[in-house]
């Protein structure tokens, strides 16, 4: 039975306010969240509810969300008994009543979510990881994907890319996995100082140097796992990328370091990338303003390397299993504010599962140190987790986690698991 649930306005990573919720059971089990929040957003997320009112934050406050967990949802669900997550997760959704949890805020129903499956997990004396049962699917370490170089929506840079991540596909285990993006990451730094360029950090915790060309940046980066000692690819440190390029998606085309591309230069570029580079995953490689560009990338270089829709999906079950339907995609990018309960995120990574298409588990840009996420792709076997650079406490906090569960579970494998 739920005794009471209290949301407060607290900071995300970036100083902007977000949510903190916290759930008690009357068992006295007391458990809290925090809510994460994005800056380069799919038009089709849940709606993250914000004040508007420009005395407060710049109008970014979330006060009427506050107001709505601890009104509304806590006169709904507190005092009753629920027979579990899912019924109390459809239960905010009916409250809600709108398609896009518009009216009481996708921020207001994942932070309760999310407190209360914690809380749940609490009471039964598990962690959270092992009370997350996914779907069948058995638990596994996931590979980490470190962010260490930050553009596009990030960083005040002029790089149009977004991320660029180093994944230890090849690592033996889950801290061997952490030491290898740490020291590429500080190999990497060396790298940027040694050719005089800004090693401030982006909103991920990569570093924002005033790069431009996506491929000086991957030449940086190949540099940097090879000074770490590490061999490139599936048997030791692959790239992944997400150019995030509904952001620079302009007049059917797409603008790269001044050029402008079409649909298909695009496509081309990234292939000559794969020849070139030991890339192994591309997130929205093309924008979500353009289907038939992903359907294309999807036949040209899909059997070559995953692509995950991220803008174009925003983690929600109806749009990915039509998007399996139409061909487009191998893998979806998983992110539990974008659809705004703990329940339909686990529906989402289920069709994904059945249909084979994989899944990256992921982080907001901005963040709390809750680590939600890191049991989430621990218990679905998801086998991939992005979760920023291995610096800023936001981002470390979720890889601290998987060192902590790969420590109490050694049983647990690690890897993508394929
Ligand atoms: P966001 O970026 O959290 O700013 O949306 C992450 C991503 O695009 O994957
Ligand atoms: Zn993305």
């Amino acid at each position: 039975e739920i005794k009471d649930i209290q949301a407060i306005e607290i900071l995300d990573s970036r100083g902007r306010p977000t949510l903190s919720v916290a759930v008690e059971l009357t068992d006295g089990t007391r458990q809290e969240a925090g809510v994460p929040s994005g800056a380069s957003t799919g038009t089709r997320e849940a709606v993250e509810l914000r004040d508007g009112d420009s005395s407060r934050f710049g109008g970014a406050g979330v006060l009427t969300a506050v107001a709505n967990v601890n009104g509304e949802l806590r006169e709904t669900l507190a005092g009753r008994t629920w027979s579990s997550l899912d019924e109390v997760d459809e239960a905010m959704r009916d409250l809600d009543a709108t398609e896009n949890k518009s009216r009481l805020g996708a921020n207001a129903l994942i932070g309760t979510s999310m407190a209360l499956a914690r809380a749940l997990a609490a009471a039964q004396g598990k962690p959270l990881y092992e009370w997350l049962t996914g779907f069948g699917e058995p638990a596994r370490m996931p590979v980490p994907c470190f962010n260490v170089l930050n553009g596009g929506a990030h960083a005040p840079n002029d790089l149009d890319f977004q991320e660029f991540m180093v994944c230890p596909l090849g690592a033996p285990s889950m801290a061997e996995a952490v030491r290898a993006g740490a020291e590429v990451y500080q190999a990497l730094r060396k790298r940027l100082v040694a050719g005089s360029h800004a090693t401030g950090l982006g909103d991920e915790g990569g570093f924002a140097p005033n790069l431009a060309e996506p491929e000086e940046v991957l030449d940086l980066i190949v540099a940097a796992i090879s000074d770490a000692g590490y061999p490139l690819g599936s048997d030791g440190v692959g790239i992944a990328l997400d150019p995030a390029a509904s952001e620079f998606y302009s007049d059917g085309g797409y603008v790269v370091n001044g050029s402008h591309l079409s649909s298909s230069d695009m496509i081309d570029r990234y292939a000559a990338m794969l020849d070139r580079f030991p890339i192994w995953s591309i997130e929205d490689g093309l924008g979500e303003q353009d289907p038939s560009g992903w359907k294309r990338m999807t036949e040209t270089i899909g059997e070559r390397v995953q692509l995950v829709g991220d803008d174009n999906f925003c983690t929600n079950p109806a749009i990915i299993a039509a998007a399996i339907d139409d061909g487009i995609a191998n893998a979806a990018l998983i992110k539990v504010n974008q659809i705004g309960t703990v329940t339909e995120t686990l529906t989402a990574m289920r069709i994904c599962h059945e249909a084979g298409y994989g899944q990256m588990v992921s982080h907001r840009s901005g963040e709390t140190p809750d680590t939600f996420i890191a049991d989430l792709a621990v218990a679905t076997g998801c086998g991939q987790l992005k979760t920023g650079a291995p610096a800023r406490g936001e981002r470390v906090a979720k890889y601290n986690r998987l060192i902590q569960i790969a420590t109490e579970r050694p049983d647990l494998p690690y890897g993508l698991g394929r």
